[in-house]
């Protein structure tokens, strides 16, 4: 789980099996008046150009795509060699699932769909570290699923800077806000989860992560720079249908807990164990706490 879970700073932490694992609970997860937003605010002609940041196996894309319609040149952006050696078979196969063509072009691909069409180019880049070498100026939707909650404050400070320096529309989805709900309740519960959240909050890379308190902070910092901001719930609601991720969450949060309190080891182990025994029962369930933040820029 250290590896899927947002748990370490390592490049390596997100497998592409828990990435496709995520990606049907993420779909039904997220918030569809946003993306309506932003296509009712952007006038038609030109592609749609977008950044989507940490974008993995390109889940993001997938999502959206056909939501915001029209002619889109995505720019997907990635620091795990990894996932970005996966993302153009997942995108092939998606492809081919949609009946969409799908052919060469360039360094990248061209996606055409009956709704929307696109150009995609993935780019390996640490954007801890480069992000101001990012091209802000050609860029219309600065977009990210399930990033937000990894970096830090500073990092927020930089991004909004850029993004409200060249007018870029900002969609953040799936940032994790720190609850976790479970059926049947267990006394563990509560402890278990905040741990697991001041785990949340360990460095992943970018400095001292904002953790649950990520689309606060964004939120604040885009009306600060005149941005119209709107945030809506986008909750995983995990069920026993869903307990191949449930399994994989709860070993991930009972590890991330025994690194944040090894002392507690055995509690949390105890926890585990009944808490695995209860995922396949039909009145089991899970809710985790999302958001989803689109921030539009003042009109110019
Ligand atoms: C939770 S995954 C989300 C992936 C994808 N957006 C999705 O929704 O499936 C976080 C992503 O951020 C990427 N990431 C983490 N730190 C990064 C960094 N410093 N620079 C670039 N990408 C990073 C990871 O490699 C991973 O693909």
């Amino acid at each position: 789980m250290r590896r899927r879970f947002a748990l370490r700073a390592r490049m390596s932490d997100f497998s592409p099996n828990w990435l496709a694992l995520r990606e049907g609970v993420d779909t039904r997860a997220r918030d569809l008046s946003l993306p309506a937003n932003l296509v009712a605010e952007r006038p038609d002609g030109a592609p749609l150009r977008i950044m989507d940041l940490g974008s993995g196996i390109g889940a993001n894309l997938r999502f959206l795509g056909p939501y915001l319609g029209r002619d889109q040149h995505w720019l997907l952006l990635d620091s795990d060699a990894v996932l970005l050696g996966r993302a153009p078979e997942a995108m092939r196969m998606w492809a081919v699932d949609q009946g969409y063509g799908l052919s060469p072009a360039g360094e990248g691909v061209r996606l055409v769909g009956s709704v929307f069409s696109a150009t995609l180019c993935w780019r390996r880049l640490d954007l801890a570290a480069h992000l101001n070498t990012l091209p802000f100026d050609e860029t219309d939707l600065v977009t990210a699923s399930a990033l937000l909650d990894l970096v830090s404050r500073d990092w927020v400070d930089d991004l909004v800077r850029h993004c409200s320096a060249h007018c870029c529309a900002v969609l953040f989805a799936l940032s994790y806000d720190g609850r976790m709900l479970w059926q049947p309740k267990m006394g563990a519960d509560r402890h278990v989860t905040y741990l697991f959240n001041r785990h949340q909050g360990w460095d992943k890379g970018f400095g001292p992560a904002l953790g649950p308190a990520a689309t606060d902070y964004a939120a604040q910092c885009f009306r600060k720079s005149g941005y119209r901001v709107r945030r809506v719930q986008s909750d995983w609601r995990l069920a026993c249908a869903d307990a191949t991720l449930q399994e994989a969450l709860v070993r991930g949060v009972a590890e991330a807990a025994m690194e944040v309190d090894p002392d507690q080891r055995a509690q949390i182990d105890r926890w585990l164990i009944q808490r695995l025994g209860c995922i396949r029962r039909p009145a089991s369930a899970l809710v985790v706490g999302h958001f989803d933040l689109l921030a539009m820029p003042p009109p110019a």
